[in-house]
């Protein structure tokens, strides 16, 4: 049985499964509950400043998106930080900590960018025993527009300074959490890197407005009439966070900074991605939300499957497996020609890939022939996009098949070239032209 047990900068679990700073983990109660389950480590629910404790509206605080069939794709929340006394989280924090002593227990904190804020409540975790530290640089709202969350996480400047405040006085790891909403994550994570951290996590909500009643004219979730934006996450945000993970794990310059990887795992097949492209483990909270505490057991079981199936012995093997593999359009093969393949057995003659190849590709499926609805592909028209097979409704009803060098491109006329070849010395390219 492949060997799942993780060890992210020092912080030991049974699993590489912990859950995000989020409701899940916002009280020892439920925080028992998924240790239950199974739960690898917790990510406790941010904790603010000494003081009176947050104050959340009293109204619906989510908004969501859902497929055809009312699964949900993507939540939207309002929630702040926490509103638990501070006293009261640190309490259950260290009672939690003796309970479960091969958990991973890290506390989320966001406090204002002062110094002696941070200095402050630095002590009062270390206190409870609590594995490392996170800082949540990414809330969209509520807290941003009081100088926190992500007006820090948009700045390189303030994250490298927090964080090197917060490595100056405590000794827990420090996990830097990125916000999403900026245009290049890799520079919040080089601040990261430059101010000590010893992790990141990414991402946090995105900044979002999930609809509008049209009745009322209100965005959702409505508060007697209005809304505000909120933060974005689950299965929908997944392709967002995937890029971010892979930005920095292939980043020269953050390449050795671990990742713990964060936005819409569901199942051990997102987990997998998110390690394969970089992530030394992953977090999970829509999911949770969605299905509850128990889904982590079938992602503790299919990520041991898949591992032993393909021979896998431990995490170490497969993270950051895939991030050679990622690279920028300029070095992408040209010489790669496929073409689209119908199974005309498990076609169902629905017509949808026709429709969309000639209303909006390069009409290269047939609809009819002899008088039969018959749905073929035109190689001589045929570009090899893809998209027909992400409309088809059948699985592997349509594949792409790749021509062999040698082969003629009924399209361009052209023998498939054995050799890769890509822009930055294709011959039409200016910027090649211009250097010979
Ligand atoms: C209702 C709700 C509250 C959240 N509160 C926090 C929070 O207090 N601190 C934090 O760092 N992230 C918070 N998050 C963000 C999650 O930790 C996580 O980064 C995000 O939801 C993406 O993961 P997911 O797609 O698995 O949900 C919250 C998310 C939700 C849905
Ligand atoms: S791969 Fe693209 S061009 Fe080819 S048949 Fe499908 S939709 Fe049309
Ligand atoms: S979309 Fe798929 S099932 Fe429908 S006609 Fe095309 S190949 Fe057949």
């Amino acid at each position: 049985m492949a060997d799942i047990r993780n060890d992210f900068v020092g912080i030991k679990s049974p699993n590489p499964f912990w859950l995000a700073s989020a409701p899940p983990t916002d009280k020892a109660y439920n925080i028992e509950r998924a240790f239950k389950a199974g739960w690898g480590g917790v990510v406790w629910k941010t904790l603010g400043e000494e003081g009176p404790p947050i104050v959340n509206v009293n109204g619906p605080r989510y908004g969501a998106i859902w497929g055809g069939d009312r699964r949900l794709l993507g939540l939207n929340n309002i929630e702040l930080i926490t509103d638990r006394d501070l006293y009261l989280n640190l309490r259950e924090i260290k009672q939690i900590k003796k309970d479960w002593p091969d958990r991973a227990v890290v506390v989320s904190l966001m406090v204002p960018c002062e110094e002696q804020a941070w200095k402050a409540i630095l002590p009062l975790v270390e206190e409870t025993g609590a594995d490392g530290i996170e800082l949540n640089f990414g809330c969209p709202h509520g807290m941003s527009e009081r100088g926190m969350g992500s007006a820090v996480g948009q700045v390189p400047e303030y994250i490298e300074m927090v964080t090197r405040w917060c490595k100056a006085n405590t000794r827990m790891p420090i996990i830097v959490k990125l916000t999403p909403n900026i245009t290049d994550i890799r520079y919040p994570a080089r601040a990261a890197h430059a101010g000590g951290a010893d992790a990141v996590s990414l991402i946090n909500t995105v900044s979002s407005i999930t609809s509008v009643n049209l009745d009322t004219f209100s965005p959702e979730p409505s508060i007697d009439g209005k809304g505000s934006h909120g933060g974005y996450c689950g299965p929908a945000v997944k392709p967002i966070a995937l890029n971010m993970v892979a930005e920095i794990a292939r980043d020269p310059e953050t390449s050795d900074l671990p990742i713990s990887g964060i936005g819409g795992v569901t199942t051990w097949r997102d987990a997998a991605e998110f390690m394969v492209l970089g992530a030394g483990n992953v977090q999970v909270c829509t999911a949770a939300m969605t299905y509850g505490f128990r889904i982590v057991q079938e992602m503790i079981s299919g990520l041991e499957a898949w591992m032993d199936t393909k021979g896998h012995d431990n995490l170490d093997a497969i993270t950051a497996r895939a991030v050679p593999n990622v690279t920028d359009w300029q070095y992408l093969n040209l010489n790669y020609v496929t073409k689209a393949r119908i199974n005309q057995d498990l076609c169902i003659k629905c017509g949808r890939c026709h429709i969309a190849c000639e209303d909006t590709s390069h009409q290269a499926i047939t609809h009819m022939v002899n008088g039969a609805r018959h749905f073929e592909v035109i190689d001589k028209e045929c570009v090899g996009c893809n998209l027909c097979v992400n409309v088809c409704p059948v699985e592997d009803c349509i594949t792409m098949e790749q021509l062999s060098p040698g082969t003629v491109d009924k399209r361009t006329g052209k023998p498939v070239e054995e050799k890769y070849g890509n822009w930055t010395e294709h011959p039409n390219n200016p910027s090649k032209v211009a250097a010979e």
